[in-house]
């Protein structure tokens, strides 16, 4: 081993940590992952014809350990303390708290506020990291706070852990943080185990805590973690910044991830402010966190205060209502949609979380429910953060209520008291036959608007502002109309009079006479909009409008799409760009069913009526003739509403969602999955002014 080869080691030691710097903690990588991988491979390579190279701080140590057959227990020198938390989680908490600080400084009114650093807390596990040197030599779990595990090779696979500091070679310096896992990192990884067919994992905390408690580090080093420094254990040799954001801002400087959410705040409105102000962005950051944390900055301040029972006076956790509760399955029954699609909903004992009472959650489908392995009289953990509804995200197995059973006159056995959700064979709401379709995960009703599920959904449907537009036609009345037996079809609405309207309950006159004008108004509406009000399966407002322009005349359609011969009619309907066989077939289906043809007889008899032209004529021109285009993201200056309309003017059909039949994508800012899929497709991309140029409005 020549002196030549020691240095270059060193060299590319510290060229890949710092570049690990860049890439993990700062998010700006130095330098394409090539390059990395090139120098990375170099090192290997020396380290492999020199195994005394091998140093404890090289980057290719992160990975690569033995698996465990245990831990080893470690003790803390300096213990691992807990924080007090406030049970009240509105502004009092903040209060509370600084009150006490003051009591225990002996601070009067007259005092100046105290000032206090204020922080995330996260919700992952504890870790302290001990350095010696500058250089990374244990990682300990916090175990009961005096003694934890050691678990140096996994914490090793964490990118944004540095392996030897920057600029501090003190003989021992440990550092206190939280290992956590973000929530990208968690879908992305639950969608691998899916592809693999493995289980998925509940939440980011129990998978980041699972991750870091795993023998097989190789398997440690496949869950994506982070982490953030928040304290110190024991230091030797090297000076304590007088403050806890000094302290905060020195582990920045050495490398460590510190989060970027924390101020100095003043007295306790300094608190309140933080704790509101992270409250509103708490749903958009991008891990979990469980509250805040406040920590009186100056630390001899803090040292005057000392602890109580494992916790320090100078810190406390200040919560939010929780995202994640237990409760009990009640019961699972099935709900009924506009479409006859039949979703399991689990009923649940009532549980307050993410700031509301659940006493329901959406199952999606079967397919879902045995994933879960969820059954009535389970304990179940709900989530719900932000606005997104209510799900369970797992079952607690343990929990599962269990009976005897007899096996024969001598023996039993314990099984589970509920047997495995079956979905019904029968609609619930109208007692028709329920099916499921091939390839599909649904199941449905197949009553159309014979059920009353179906029928209040499909008047909703039918009323609504991209349909017929009714405005007033609301859920609460369209409920109270079907129900006092008003309302049965479409047509109804056209037979409604003053008198029936206004002895519904909470319907004012001025409501009833506003309402009858609205109808009155939607008489005139145009072929695709009447087409997509129908509430056909599969038809959205895209198809409707390319049926009405091929068609011309409803008849035409009906007339096409209901010949006997069913290979015929198919053809026709697909004879219109961008109709498939799956939705000629809904078509034609929906207009065989002879309920439906007499619901469209009753609405032209009751005066509803749209321009007509011959199919030929109404063959648009037009730059984009025959083009199909994806909008995506927000454009500067054009609405979605309003995109679609220049590119439907243009001849050209605005669609859902990317495929391979996708002639454009139109991307604007925050465009997401759809132009990673265009991209994948190699589908031209235009930003808006492309899109004008296109069309020949430059703009
Ligand atoms: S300081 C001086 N700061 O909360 C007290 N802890 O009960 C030592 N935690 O096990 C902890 N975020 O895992 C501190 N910003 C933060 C934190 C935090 C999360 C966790 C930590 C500890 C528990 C305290």
């Amino acid at each position: 081993m020549s002196d030549a080869d020691i240095q270059r080691a060193a060299d590319l030691r510290d060229q890949l940590n710092r570049y690990a710097h860049a890439y993990y903690v700062l998010d700006a990588p130095l330098v394409p992952d090539g390059e990395y991988d090139r120098l990375f491979n170099e090192l290997s390579a020396l380290e492999a014809a020199n195994p005394a190279l091998r140093t404890a701080d090289s980057p290719t140590q992160r990975v690569g350990g033995k698996p465990l057959d245990a831990f080893a227990p470690v003790r803390h020198v300096i213990p691992m303390l807990s924080i007090r938390t406030e049970t009240d989680s509105g502004p009092g908490g903040a209060e509370t708290f600084d009150t006490r600080v003051r009591k225990e400084l002996a601070l009067t009114e007259a005092d100046a506020p105290v000032e206090y650093a204020a922080e995330l807390k996260f919700d992952g596990l504890a870790i302290s990291l001990r350095f010696e040197a500058g250089v990374l030599v244990r990682a300990a779990t916090r175990g009961d706070g005096e003694t934890g595990e050691d678990v140096t090779q996994n914490i090793r696979t964490i990118g944004q852990i540095p392996l030897r500091l920057a600029g501090v070679t003190a003989p021992v310096l440990e550092v206190r943080g939280e290992v956590y896992m973000r929530r990208d990192d968690f879908d992305a990884l639950n969608a691998r185990q899916q592809e693999k067919g493995e289980k998925t994992f509940i939440n980011p905390r129990n998978t980041a805590a699972g991750a870091v408690r795993q023998l097989d580090p190789k398997i440690a080093a496949q869950r994506p973690l982070s982490f953030f420094a928040y304290g110190l254990g024991e230091v030797d040799g090297w000076t304590v910044p007088a403050t806890h954001s000094g302290m905060l801002d020195a582990l920045a400087a050495m490398g460590f991830p510190v989060c970027a959410d924390r101020v100095v705040a003043q007295g306790a409105a300094g608190l309140i402010a933080f704790h509101q102000a992270i409250a509103a962005k708490r749903d958009a950051l991008p891990f979990d966190i469980d509250g805040v944390v406040y920590k009186v900055n100056a630390r001899d301040l803090q040292e005057r205060m000392g602890f109580v029972s494992r916790e320090p006076r100078w810190a406390v956790a200040h919560k939010y209502p929780p995202q994640e509760m237990l409760t009990t399955v009640e019961d699972i029954d099935v709900q009924v949609g506009r479409t006859g699609a039949i979703t399991p909903v689990a009923r649940l004992a009532p549980v307050f979380v993410g700031g509301v009472t659940v006493t329901n959650a959406t199952l999606h489908n079967l397919d879902r429910i045995r994933e879960l392995d969820v059954r009535q009289g389970d304990t179940v953990i709900v989530r719900r953060a932000g606005d997104v509804i209510p799900e369970i995200v797992g079952i607690v197995a343990e929990r599962r209520p269990m009976v005897e059973e007899a096996v024969d006159l001598v023996e039993t056995r314990t099984v589970p008291q509920y047997k495995p959700f079956e979905m019904p064979t029968a609609c619930p709401v109208c007692g028709s036959h329920v099916a499921r379709e091939e390839g599909e995960a649904a199941y449905r009703c197949t009553g159309g608007l014979v059920c009353s599920a179906q029928r209040k959904q499909a008047l909703l449907h039918f009323a609504g502002r991209r349909a017929m537009d009714i405005e007033g036609l609301g859920d609460k009345l369209v409920d109270q109309m079907v129900d006092a037996g008003l309302l049965r079809t479409p047509a109804d609405i056209y037979k409604l009079g003053i008198v029936k309207l206004a002895a519904l309950e909470r319907m004012a006159e001025k409501s009833a006479s506003n309402l009858l004008a609205a109808i009155e108004t939607s008489r005139n509406t145009t072929l695709a909009r009447f087409i997509y009000a129908l509430g056909i399966r599969n038809v959205g407002e895209a198809t409707a409008k390319d049926l009405a322009r091929h068609f011309g005349k409803l008849d035409g359609l009906i007339e096409a799409a209901t010949q006997p011969d069913e290979a015929a009619a198919i053809a026709a309907l697909q004879a219109v760009p961008d109709i498939g066989p799956i939705v000629a077939q809904s078509i034609r289906d929906f207009l065989l069913e002879p309920l439906n043809v007499e619901v469209i007889e009753q609405l032209r008899a009751a005066g509803v009526s749209w321009p007509e032209s011959e199919p030929s004529e109404l063959l648009a021109t037009g730059p984009l003739l025959g083009k199909t285009l994806v909008i995506t993201g927000t454009l500067p200056t054009l609405s979605r509403d309003d995109a679609k309309a220049l590119i439907e003017a243009a001849g050209g059909k605005a669609a859902g969602s990317v495929s391979k039949k996708t002639d454009y994508l139109v991307a604007g800012e925050a465009a997401g999955s759809k132009l990673d899929k265009a991209q994948e497709l190699g589908i031209p991309i235009l930003d808006e002014a492309g899109l004008l140029a296109l069309i020949g409005q430059t703009s």
